[in-house]
């Protein structure tokens, strides 16, 4: 299935910049309908009305949506074991069924095969990149890394922090920590497409001094992403008020130690405040909405309107095991829930303008990933409009592209994917042809 040149038709789906809140008529979309999306070496080197010559392998899938391949920035490699666990919210659930589950990554062939079945998951949804979370094992990473070279993708990842308030099994050290961070960057970080991110598991597991190792870790090399979770919960959150008396908010226990950067990632951000908003802002930081995960662990309602408003960069993000799907069209579909809610109306462009090319640009990537621009890094999906006999009658009587899209979103999921390319190599084949 690899070649060279190759040329994928269909209704090309992409941004051009951030579509306005509620708008669903943006400037910001652009859709190329039969459009001919052409690959050279794994990127994208053009986009053409017309058949491309006989030097490209044509793939034909007109009447079908292409897009580019959905961005994952939280996610959890070891809790596919652990997806749709029932019967409670964060600090029980962790303890109950994720600790175990992440416990058993000390054996390298589990964390190796887990690793794999995992990337071949998120492509098979429709993702061909995240940011992830293996577990605190330094095997986990090399397992999850090594996976993800084999398949050309993007990832980006670290060793999981967490030097108490967990199971003896799970615990590191601040010396330990800090050896297998040195090995793991040198290893992997800037390697291809991987990239290594401080990973502090949340506030509650990590000593103050081992915070303040993966502050100097961020201060010493900028390079380096941080992702952790922030104020998901309200015991979480009070806890920390308990364990950081001093500290202002949840998110000033990351401010002040330096993990408030460009490249930070937080999951969640459910119950923050004006001023912790600001900040995230001001540092061009970012929150991965996670809404499958607040609504089946209870969490809470995300504010996404006041965030756009605060200047936030919004991404989507599933953090299975607590988000019950990998499929971020799913996700999408939950966060228009979650906004209705609040009384505010997600339109399908901002929702899918924050799994792609929000997202990339979040992260910094925006040269890379999550548009179908010449340059680009040929990583792109390609989607049924409709599967099943209501999505294909509602598709059917659709006005409007939102219109159109938008069901797309609520009624869609994998089995909507029709094919997944990632650097050009096609990955994932629902009709091999
Ligand atoms: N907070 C700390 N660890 C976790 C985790 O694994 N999942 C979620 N959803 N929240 C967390
Ligand atoms: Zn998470």
């Amino acid at each position: 299935m690899t070649a060279d040149r190759l040329a994928i038709r269909g209704d090309l789906l992409d941004f051009t910049g951030a579509p306005g809140w509620g708008d669903t008529e943006p400037a910001a979309v652009r859709f190329r309908s039969g459009h001919w999306l052409l690959v050279d070496g794994g990127r994208i080197v053009g986009v053409q009305a017309e058949a491309p010559g006989g030097d490209f392998d044509r793939h034909d899938h007109a009447g079908r949506l292409v897009l580019p391949g959905f961005i994952d920035t939280h996610v959890h490699s070891p809790q596919i074991d652990v997806i749709a666990s029932y019967g409670s919210e964060l600090l029980d659930w962790l303890t109950t069924h994720t600790f175990p589950a992440e416990a058993r990554h000390h054996d390298q062939a589990h964390a190796e095969a887990t690793a794999a079945l995992f990337l071949d998951a998120l492509i098979a949804h429709g993702t061909t990149a995240a940011v992830v979370f293996p577990t605190v094992h330094a095997g986990s990473v090399d397992a999850l890394f090594a996976a993800a070279e084999a398949r050309g993708m993007r990832v980006i990842a670290g060793k999981v922090l967490m030097d108490r308030n967990a199971p003896d099994d799970l615990v590191d050290s601040v010396d330990s920590a800090e050896r297998d961070m040195r090995r793991l960057i040198t290893r992997w970080h800037g390697r291809g497409r991987l990239a290594y991110a401080v990973t502090v598991r949340f506030a509650p597991t990590s000593s103050p001094a081992q915070l303040a190792l993966a502050g100097r870790f961020c201060r010493d090399d900028p390079s380096l992403y941080m992702q952790t979770h922030l104020a998901e919960n309200r015991a979480e959150v009070r806890w920390v008020h308990e364990l950081f008396p001093d500290a202002r908010s949840y998110l000033d226990v990351y401010a002040r130690t330096g993990l408030l950067h460009a490249r930070s990632v937080f999951a969640h951000g459910i119950w923050l405040d004006d001023a912790d908003r600001a900040a995230i802002a001001g540092a061009g930081a970012q929150i991965a909405h996670s809404p499958s995960s607040n609504l089946f662990l209870g969490s809470g309602l995300f504010g996404w309107r006041a965030a756009e408003a605060a200047g936030v960069a919004v991404s989507v993000a599933s953090d299975v095991g607590g988000g019950t799907s990998l499929s971020l069209l799913r996700n999408m579909a939950d966060a228009y829930k979650v906004q209705a809610l609040a009384g505010e109306r997600l339109t399908a462009w901002t929702a899918l303008h924050a799994a792609t090319r929000g997202a990339a640009e979040a992260l910094g990537l925006g040269a890379e990933i999550g548009s179908l621009q010449p340059g680009r890094i040929a990583d792109v999906c390609v989607w049924e409009p409709a599967v099943g006999a209501v999505p294909l009658r509602r598709a059917e009587v659709a006005r409007t592209l939102h219109e159109r899209v938008f069901a797309w979103m609520t009624l869609g999921d994998e089995r909507n994917l029709v094919r997944a390319y990632v650097a050009g190599r096609a990955h994932y084949d629902r009709s091999p042809s």
